[in-house]
């Protein structure tokens, strides 16, 4: 298991309390920043250089301590003590003694890269100077400066003070002093701090593509509408929330441009692929909540679509167990559970359920109509990954072409009496939990194999700066690595475009285990 402790700094290599933190931009972000900086104990000079800024956002920390007080979530003492810390400045010069300076500006290269030349004529050669970009080269930034080792990377995730994930991004001059003392500092500020290479999206805005460009895609191509996916990626695949959903709130406009700007910045790679149908949104100007329709309608009296459910018919009694399921074990408990008779049936073939001629496999790549074919059996079904099958409210399912049309509902009766609905999905090949799972797996592989992180670390960011259920990597493993990589292996066979080429570090790991 991974757990919070930082694995490269130790607590000594931290700011000490008694250091002075600058904060640069007083926006959404260098005032959380500051915020944070200030319950770590530090005083905290909080600079912007539009005249006035720096003292709004001090009064609009005092006003959002003030709701939490009424809340009862903190105290007025509390709020005195962290707010007695952050001093507004007007003035570049005042931050002349501050150990560490924070960058939380606009997120322009040109003037990031001449207030770094501003500070570094200002500071002393000790203060170490970190930005908070999410999009630009920390090398490129740090270029800028004569001694470029000063500087690296501390990407917060908005809101800073709730978020727990810190990104420290190293340049290619960083030292390694820096980096040691950034973690270190974020750490002790109660961050989860990870470390990473100066690459295109760090760590999370690089592997959490898929979660919304896989959805995208099955959406695309009619595999089923966006109430069924979000469902399934919520109640099924255990996401805090359904991926639709998710850029509804974050804005189709920001989350395209964050898809465009890594697909461009990795010079067209497939992995990274935007959406058509995110783009047309766009377009049209459907941004999400914040223009009141996006994927969803948000207008006032709009009813939100239902997910697809399959109708039950009949009630099996009986079914039998084919050889030895893998990550799916414990729906067979659940089955048994609800008093379904199990026959174990044993077999070297892959493992399935049958139960009234139909038989039930987990999704692999290939589709339920592509299994008919190769086994002559018509009713043949795919169900969908779950996080966790002992729990699971729902799971995704179809139904091979040659399938009866009673199929579906044979197979919604015997799950319904577990407390499972199903929900149909188009015949499309990796269903939606399976396909979306298995890219971040692959995408995290992938960072681990080029080296921008390791293989701890990009668990504990997706982790802390998503609320995954579980890190990719863990997760692929309680999959199977093999399970996964024939997965992406089929999806690419189907696509044939480089965009579910396996990871090598993945497919060395299947080799070895
Ligand atoms: P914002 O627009 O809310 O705030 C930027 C602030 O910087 C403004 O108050 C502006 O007056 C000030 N500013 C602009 N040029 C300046 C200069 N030359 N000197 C001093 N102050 C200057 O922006 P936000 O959202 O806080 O973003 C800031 C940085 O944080 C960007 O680099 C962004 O990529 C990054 N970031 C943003 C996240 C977000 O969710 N908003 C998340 C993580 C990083």
């Amino acid at each position: 298991m991974t757990t919070d402790s930082s694995p490269g700094a130790a607590p000594s290599d931290a700011l000490p309390r008694s250091a002075t933190v600058a904060v640069i931009g007083a926006g959404t972000m260098g005032a959380g920043i500051a915020q944070v900086a200030a319950q770590g104990g530090h005083a905290v000079l909080l600079y912007d250089n539009r005249p006035g800024a720096a003292s709004d956002a001090w009064q609009a920390m005092h006003d959002q301590f003030d709701k939490r007080i009424a809340r009862g979530r903190v105290t007025a003492e509390q709020r005195d003590a962290v707010l007695a810390r952050i001093t507004a400045c007007d003035d570049l010069n005042a931050l002349a003694d501050a150990q560490l300076v924070i960058e939380a500006i606009v997120e322009d290269l040109a003037i990031k890269q001449q207030v770094f030349r501003d500070l570094e004529a200002l500071c002393g050669a000790e203060t170490l100077f970190a930005t908070n970009t999410s999009s630009l080269s920390v090398t490129a930034l740090a270029a800028s400066l004569a001694d470029p080792g000063r500087m690296a990377g501390m990407h917060f995730f908005n809101p800073a003070p709730v978020m727990k994930l810190c990104e420290i991004v190293a340049g290619r001059a960083s030292r390694a002093t820096t980096l040691a003392t950034l973690e270190a500092t974020a750490t002790a500020w109660g961050k989860v701090a990870v470390r990473v290479t100066s690459t295109p999206g760090f760590i999370v805005n690089r592997v959490a593509r898929p979660y919304y460009t896989e959805a995208m895609k099955v959406l695309e191509e009619g595999g089923s509408d966006i109430a069924t996916l979000d469902a399934l990626l919520k109640e099924a695949g255990g996401f805090p929330m359904g991926p639709f959903a998710l850029t509804d709130l974050i804005g189709q406009d920001i989350n395209y441009a964050v898809s465009h700007s890594v697909y461009a910045a990795y010079y067209q790679d497939q992995r990274f692929e935007p959406s058509l149908i995110q783009q047309s949104l766009v377009e049209a100007g459907h941004l999400g909540r914040k223009s009141g329709r996006g994927f969803y309608d948000y207008s006032e009296g709009a009813i939100p679509p239902e997910p697809q459910t399959c109708t039950a018919s009949g009630s099996p009694r009986e079914i039998m167990l084919h050889g030895t399921p893998g990550p799916w074990g414990t729906l067979v408990e659940r089955l048994a559970h609800a008093g379904i008779d199990v026959i174990r049936v044993a077999s070297d073939d892959e493992a399935c359920l049958e139960c009234e001629g139909l038989r039930l496999y987990l999704s692999d790549g290939r589709t339920a109509t592509q299994r008919a074919f190769e086994s002559g059996h018509a009713d043949t079904l795919v169900f969908d990954l779950a996080f966790d099958y002992a729990a699971t409210p729902r799971l995704g399912i179809a139904a091979a072409d040659q399938a009866e049309e009673t199929a579906l509902g044979k197979a919604a009766a015997l799950f319904k009496q577990a407390g499972i609905t199903l929900s149909p999905l188009d015949d499309i090949a990796g269903l939606i939990v399976m396909r979306s799972v298995a890219m971040l797996t692959n995408l995290a592989a992938d960072a681990v194999h080029k080296g921008v992180c390791s293989a701890e670390d990009v668990d504990r960011a997706m982790r802390a700066g998503t609320n995954y259920p579980a890190g990719p990597l863990q997760w692929g493993r309680e999959i199977g690595l093999a399970h996964v990589v024939a997965t992406l292996t089929r999806l690419e066979g189907v696509y044939g475009d480089g965009r579910y080429r396996p990871s090598p570090w993945l497919v060395r790991r299947v080799l070895t285990s």
